[in-house]
């Protein structure tokens, strides 16, 4: 049976603590959307699409412990909901697209409160049903890009454990692993919070899928040593003329134009936010700590200034071709998929 990295349990939703990953499984099962947003914001609950079905669960969470008498009082429950989660972390876009769709259909649901309440449960379900299907897409159009003996390199951790389930970059390598291919994976640690370390190595070797760990800085090399014949890094936000991703995308994606190696991001239509540019992406700026800090053991001299943003800005240009559930979009079909998109 497939494992999920999230689900709903009859009022308890059960995740993994990423953040304690690969040392301890620890398994958090949480009974309100207050727990829900603390995870999130530590870093328990992380990658795009699973806080998109995360926020989900937390709304579904706030109508299943309703005790509002009107549908009016449990709209503004979720909206109160909404907005604290909404607080948690700015960049990955499936968060602000999961809260918003669920809000938009419960205010224009036209049943009893108990109805509506029931409804936000299934529609968080459907939220994290699609997210599994988009992934089985994105893998099976994604594998008509990878031939057997390629080598691929991915960044941060775009696997299973960033979504519900299966993983948008990773989908790709695990759906061309399962057709036969004989690929390799060089997965960078992404610093500083090391998700390429501690969550993509551990989740390909708990697979049996071949694996070789470098630090971020190590990419050049690999590159101009011609050990990476492509690169398929997932999205947190796909605006009209970038792609935002983990901090380090966009020094791989020059490097990788640099090489003539093909620089693929994969990512389902939910991470889409094509009304917006680049400019308008709040890009989160975190702890110092994480840069001054190795778990709890000090690196940097006290008190010296830090920038910590956790995600960069990639334009499309250096981008071969972006793969979603409904395919593969090259520039052309990208522009046309753009056009399409506000009517
Ligand atoms: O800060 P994180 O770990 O939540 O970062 C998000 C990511 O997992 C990555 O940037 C990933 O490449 C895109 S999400 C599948």
């Amino acid at each position: 049976m497939q494992r999920r990295t999230i689900e709903w349990r009859n009022g308890t939703v059960v995740t993994i603590d990423q953040a304690r990953l690969p040392s301890e499984t620890v398994i958090l099962k949480m009974k309100n959307s207050g727990e829900v947003a603390e995870a999130i914001k530590t870093m328990k609950i992380r990658g795009a699409p699973l806080l998109g079905a995360a926020a989900a669960f937390a709304l579904a969470l706030t109508a299943y412990n309703s005790k509002a008498k009107n549908k009016e009082m449990l709209i503004s429950e979720l909206e109160k909901t909404a907005k604290t989660l909404k607080r948690t972390r700015p960049t990955g876009v499936n968060l602000f697209w999961a809260i918003d769709r669920i809000l938009n259909k419960a205010r224009s649901f036209s049943g009893n409160v108990e109805g509506l309440a029931a409804f936000v449960v299934e529609e968080a379900q459907k939220i994290a049903d699609e997210d599994a299907m988009a992934n089985r897409l994105i893998g099976k159009y994604g594998a008509e890009l990878i031939n057997d003996g390629d080598v691929v390199l991915t960044h941060c951790n775009a696997g299973a454990l960033a979504t519900v389930e299966y993983g948008t970059a990773l989908g790709v390598i695990r759906a061309s692993w399962e057709q036969g291919k004989k690929i390799k994976v060089i997965a960078t640690e992404t610093r500083p919070k090391l998700q390429g370390a501690r969550l993509t190595a551990y989740e390909l070797k708990r697979d049996g899928l071949p694996v070789t760990l470098i630090t971020d800085n190590m990419v050049g090399y690999v590159m101009y040593k011609r050990l990476v014949s492509k690169v398929v890094v997932g999205a947190d936000r796909i605006v009209r003329d970038a792609v935002v991703n983990k901090i380090g995308t966009f020094t791989i994606a020059v490097l990788a134009k640099e090489h003539s190696i093909p620089f693929y991001v994969a990512a389902p239509t939910s991470t889409f936010d094509l009304t917006h540019a680049s400019k308008d992406v709040v890009i989160e700026e975190r702890n110092p700590e994480e840069v001054t800090h190795m778990g709890s053991q000090q690196i940097a001299p006290e008190s010296v200034d830090v920038l910590n943003p956790a995600f960069d800005i990639t334009p499309l240009k250096y981008v071969t071709a972006i793969i979603c559930e409904s395919g593969i979009l090259y520039k052309k079909d990208f522009d046309k998929f753009k056009a399409n998109y506000y009517k």
